[in-house]
């Protein structure tokens, strides 16, 4: 079985949706054409806040940003010091795109220059870079640009090839600004290949788990699985350490994922604590049974028999894992909810858990569980909150991958 047919929603994933990105915007005249570009960003689905320096407010104002993105825009380094703009700036994108990237942004990007708001928030962030250079052909081609551009794509930035053609005035050459198609394909492109969760563990549990009547029968629920496999298969696609702990799903194993398929909540229970303490992020997708029979009973109960069941509450995973969780230790839940307002019970349940991030949802009338797709809040203790739309479940997995990533990256909050 490859990866590629174990996924539980063949559909490409929507990026996009829902992911935050910073577009630095450089002093030149293809400002403009960043206008654009937003507009693109934004209609795929992405959260877009713009940084543009001092100079490029020259050929596009900060109005134009504001209106565009729906976003306020901050230039200056020096308001809102109390908040530490840049940090929190760098903190929430998954990635940063530069468009257009001058010349001279390249040399203090290449020299490690913070002496701005927008290269300070490149500075302080772990978010992957993407340079969108234009600017004209000589200053393109001059060996201090060369060099620069050369020193930039060997600590792993991005830095794409400017378009050959007409430029301002009568120039002929390379150094035009790209088509906003292609840039909006390059972040697409580059997010496909983040490996952010590099040599990190990720124990994810997954399914339903059911509990033991007779033989025969059980207690069991509707979840199938599939957003916990989505969780590991995009979590594995980006370079972690993946366990999952699986209760009663049909979905095939996931290729460079460690499967352990378990039934009860007592099997869960074992298994994620065996597990736990190496994991740096832990996410309980799966739905667990919050009650078990008393007695198990070893023979078939005769149907003259089966009139009523003596029920023990499980123990509650989740609760015992942040209870005893390790420093720097991130835990995930989930919560499927039939009535009431959805983001003010995710709320409850991630402060009542002890959790990082909980993703609750409406699974009324049979919404959610066993399908592709998913709507919901991410309710998050230190992040804005979000409604996630009707997209794909393994979009849901990258962003709340890209929130865990965050999270990991800044240990001492
Ligand atoms: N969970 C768990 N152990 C349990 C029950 C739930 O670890 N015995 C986890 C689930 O995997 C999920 C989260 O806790 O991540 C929330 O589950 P939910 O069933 O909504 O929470 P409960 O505490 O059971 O609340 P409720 O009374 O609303 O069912």
């Amino acid at each position: 079985m490859t990866q590629e047919s174990s996924t539980p929603d063949n559909r490409p994933a929507n990026v996009g949706l829902g992911r935050e990105l910073i577009l630095g915007v450089g002093g030149g005249i293809a400002a403009y054409k960043a206008c654009d570009l937003l507009r693109r960003l934004k209609e795929s689905g992405y959260l877009v806040t713009v940084i543009p320096t001092q100079n490029s407010l020259n050929f596009v104002g900060a109005a134009t940003w504001e209106a565009l993105s729906g976003r306020p825009v901050e230039t200056n380094l020096w308001n809102n010091v109390h908040k530490v703009p840049h940090i929190q700036l760098a903190k929430i994108a998954s990635m940063i795109v530069i468009a257009p990237t001058t010349a001279d942004l390249l040399a203090r990007l290449a020299g490690g220059r913070a002496d701005d708001l927008l290269t300070n928030v490149v500075l302080a962030s772990k978010a992957p870079l993407l340079l969108v250079p234009a600017m004209h052909p000589e200053m393109w081609l001059n060996a201090a640009t060369v060099a620069n551009v050369q020193t930039l794509r060997s600590r792993g930035v991005t830095v794409l090839e400017p378009d050959v053609g007409a430029l301002t005035g009568s120039d002929i050459g390379q150094g035009r600004f790209p088509e906003s198609q292609r840039i909006v394909a390059a972040v697409a492109e580059n997010f496909a290949r983040k490996a952010d969760l590099h040599g990190h563990r990720i124990l994810i549990t997954a399914g339903g788990t059911r509990e033991a009547i007779d033989p025969v029968r059980y207690i069991g629920n509707r979840s199938s699985g599939k957003q916990g496999f989505a969780l590991a298969l995009a979590a594995v696609r980006r370079g972690a350490l993946v366990d999952l702990v699986a209760a009663n799903s049909e979905l095939a194993d996931i290729e460079g994922v460690r499967m352990h398929r378990v039934e009860s909540t007592a099997d869960m229970f074992a298994k994620v604590s065996e597990l736990a303490d190496k994991a740096d992020a832990i996410i309980m997708s799966a739905a667990v049974a919050d009650a078990r029979p008393v007695n198990r009973s070893q023979t078939k109960i005769s149907k003259e028999q089966f009139h009523s069941l003596e029920l023990e509450t499980n123990p509650d995973i989740l609760k015992h894992l942040s209870e005893s969780r390790n420093a720097n230790q991130i835990l995930v839940g989930f919560a499927a909810e039939t009535a009431g307002d959805l983001r003010e019970k995710g709320s409850q349940k991630l402060k009542a858990k002890g959790v990082d991030l909980l993703y609750v949802n409406d699974v009324s009338q049979g919404q959610i569980f066993g399908e592709d797709d998913s709507t919901g809040w991410i309710v998050d203790s230190t992040e804005q909150d979000f409604f996630f739309q009707a997209g794909s479940k393994l979009a849901l997995a990258d962003l709340l991958l890209d929130r865990i990533v965050s999270k990991l990256g800044y240990p001492n909050d």
